[in-house]
């Protein structure tokens, strides 16, 4: 049969047979593998999604059931490179240990904190009563849903999109893109970066500096945790992956002209 339907926001159109599970459809079709499949039989929620915005099990679907809808996986469930409150909750909270159910519980948990936006720690543990997970015990996952509500409460997190956030995101891109040419591209010929290093100005001693170590997966932005933007200028808080370890990072930007002019970067 062909089904049209969106997946995080892309259409898709696909010929699949009436048996194939909609789970098996997402990973197998699509090449999202970010959905786990825990038990193939409706018990374990590794492989929640949303469907039209519910969190639902896609091992208890058939993919021709997914006609028409909107189909948001884990791997769309935050802006590409970023984390939203909740995955950066989990990790901090170290609601994870060996992974495989926190694709279905982030989902899940994103279903609750739309449907009961305060919920209670009983009201969590039974919203995840379809998720098991073998590893953590589910303390640090309570835990993990008070922290992001917490980290939501603050208007500093969820500004709506702007030129500012899209540029920014941009980037984020091309910094963990390891794509030195586009990021140099994105300062004026004469701007200033200062960081706790000293002080970087114009194309070719930022161009060095980067190429420097400062780049590549061991120098990626994995989460923004607070974007604020006044005017012509960002502020950031963000953690960063190291050769060294997760460290948080701070940056302030001043963007004119669709260029960075200056840029101050530090270690909180
Ligand atoms: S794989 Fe779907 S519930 Fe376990
Ligand atoms: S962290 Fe391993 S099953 Fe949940």
């Amino acid at each position: 049969m062909r089904i049209s339907f969106t997946v995080n926001q892309q259409p898709h159109t696909v010929e699949v047979e009436p048996r194939v599970l909609l789970v098996d459809l997402l990973r197998d079709h699509i090449n999202l593998t970010g959905t786990k499949v825990g038990c193939d039989s409706g018990q374990c929620g590794s492989c929640v999604i949303l469907k039209d915005g519910i969190s639902v099990k896609s091992c208890a679907l058939l993919g021709v059931q997914a006609d028409g809808a909107a189909i948001t996986t884990i791997e769309g469930i935050s802006p590409a490179g970023t984390m939203n409150p909740l995955q950066v909750a989990f990790q901090a909270a170290h609601a994870v240990q060996c992974g495989f159910c926190t694709p279905g519980m982030i989902i899940s948990l994103t279903d609750l904190l739309v449907t009961i936006p305060h919920p209670t720690e009983h009201q969590i543990r039974a919203w995840l009563a379809g998720n098991l997970c073998r590893c953590t015990g589910y303390e640090n996952v309570v835990r993990a849903v008070n922290a992001a509500q917490q980290i939501a409460a603050s208007e500093a997190h969820f500004l709506p999109m702007s030129a500012m956030r899209h540029f920014y995101d941009s980037y984020v891109g091309v910094l963990n893109g390891s794509d030195l040419t586009a990021l140099v591209e994105r300062y004026s010929p004469d701007a200033v970066l200062t960081t706790f290093e000293g002080i970087v100005t114009g194309h070719e001693a930022i161009r060095s500096y980067f190429e420097d170590g400062r780049m590549g997966a061991e120098n990626a932005i994995i989460a923004t945790e607070k974007f604020i933007e006044f005017g012509d200028s960002i502020y950031t808080e963000s953690s960063v992956r190291t050769a060294h370890g997760l460290a948080h990072t701070y940056h302030a930007f001043v963007v004119q002209d669709g260029l960075i002019t200056h840029q101050f970067a530090g270690v909180k």
